[in-house]
């Protein structure tokens, strides 16, 4: 059979890794697919800084809009992320009937609609396992694996950087600015870390997840986004001694008023696997009606893991090249014409449990003012922890965990004890998930 021939656009850590895993595994990898899968054509910004030692036969050029136009390339490796010029390379490989293979996260959150939409008309296949959890087959698990299921709910650490500074935080009490540096230089950033410590790089992923599990369109902008930069230190002590670890999830679940998609920090009970998955390490629950809780565990960032994932789909793509293209694997897991627009529901209207820091008077009554407000609310307190005050020090530090409630519920409740004279500073609230069966 003729060798399947890639367009490779972006030479950087994982595009690099990705030519590189090509040619070294090359005889492992036409074994699986059938026939031999070659990179033609490379492009990169900065060409003067060439392609990796071993792949210097690969044509590099610093123009991606010809490789997308190049005739021989069978399949478009987008690997440059960002939306654009992402955005119009990949609609234009598909307009000139390539297929795509991308570990652009950002650009299927935001665009996949229309890229899927453009891809069906023109029946290619854009694949993208590698965009979420970097190696870990979480994509291939959504659409093929667990196809016989109603998902109910994902939770999931899927970004390594931000799990690594948590972890960093919490094994070593090491500095938050000096952990993401060093995230940065070993490459698990984002261009712009923000995107890893507030939560867009995962609410990319988790919107991709969501609709994989629930047949529903992509919608970035419904999924509520918080960071980690407000988590201390301080807090996961007390978190431990609660039976409790600080993870930054996302999650989805499907109930009856609607979806829920959010990205926060989290509370967990430390028996739980996902509280034990540590550095950059990315792990994803899924809750299927019929299999139960099942977890996958992996590399969720990195140059090879990412590169596996990569290459895993451009061989599903070389196999599935000569077949109908009615018959392959939908895109987002359900056929296209019956995706359903479920309303995904504003955070006010999700339901958690919640854990409190807020620092007090160290005066009679005080708790008693506190309790008074959490019943009125209807919010049943699970668990208090009161610190004593530092030496000389006229303020203690109270630590409550409250059983599940409105997140609307809980807001009214908080201001109310802000409001109190005995009560200083901001309240910190963590919403708290335990994973069970529910
Ligand atoms: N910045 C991402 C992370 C890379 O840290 O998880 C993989 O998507």
């Amino acid at each position: 059979m003729k060798p399947v021939k890639l367009g490779l656009i972006g030479v950087g850590t994982v595009g690099a890794s990705t030519a590189l895993v090509l040619k070294n595994n090359a005889i492992e990898i036409a074994r699986r697919a059938g026939r031999a899968i070659e990179i033609v054509h490379a492009s990169r910004k900065n060409i003067a800084k060439g392609m990796p030692d071993g792949c210097a036969d690969i044509k590099l050029t610093d123009a991606p809009f010809e490789l997308v136009d190049d005739p021989q390339v069978d399949i478009v490796v987008e690997l440059i992320g960002g939306y654009e010029p992402a955005r119009d390379l990949v609609l234009r490989a598909i307009e000139n009937g390539k297929h795509v293979v991308t570990a652009n996260k950002a650009l299927i959150a935001m665009h996949g609609n229309e890229i899927f939409a453009a891809a069906q008309a023109k029946g290619v296949t854009v694949a993208f396992e590698a965009a979420v959890a970097g190696g870990i087959p979480i994509i291939k698990i959504l659409r093929e694996g667990l196809s016989a299921n109603h998902i109910q709910w994902i939770a999931g650490i899927i970004n390594g950087t931000g799990n690594y500074i948590l972890t960093e935080m919490h094994d070593r009490g090491r500095d938050f600015d000096d952990v993401l540096k060093e995230a940065q230089a070993l490459g698990y950033a984002e261009e712009d870390p923000t995107f890893d410590v507030e939560g867009i790089d995962a609410a990319h992923k988790l919107c991709i997840l969501s609709s994989l599990a629930f047949g529903i369109p992509l919608q970035f902008d419904a999924v509520y986004t918080e960071g980690i930069t407000r988590i201390s230190i301080e807090d996961m002590a007390y978190a431990g001694e609660l039976g409790y670890r600080i993870k930054h999830l996302g999650i989805a679940r499907r109930t009856d008023k609607g979806i829920e998609m959010r990205v926060h920090p989290t509370l967990i009970p430390d028996k739980r696997l996902l509280a034990n998955v540590d550095g950059v390490m990315n792990a994803v629950v899924v809750m299927a009606d019929k299999l139960g809780p099942s977890l996958y565990y992996g590399a969720g960032a990195g140059a090879d893991p990412t590169a596996s994932a990569v290459i895993a789909d451009i061989i599903d793509v070389a196999r599935t090249i000569t077949t109908d293209p009615q018959n392959r694997v939908p895109h987002l897991a359900f056929q296209a014409d019956r995706i359903v627009d479920i309303p995904v529901l504003p955070i006010t209207e999700v339901s958690t449990a919640y854990y409190l820091r807020l620092r007090v008077d160290d005066i009679p009554g005080v708790m008693a003012e506190i309790t008074r407000i959490m019943g009125e609310s209807e919010i049943s307190i699970e668990a208090i922890l009161q610190k004593e005050p530092e030496t000389g020090v006229a303020q203690a530090t109270i630590i409550m965990l409250t059983q599940k409630i409105r997140e609307a519920q809980m807001n009214l409740a908080i201001d109310k004890i802000a409001n109190l004279e005995t009560v200083h500073g901001s309240i910190h609230r963590i919403r708290v998930e335990t994973l069970g069966d529910d």
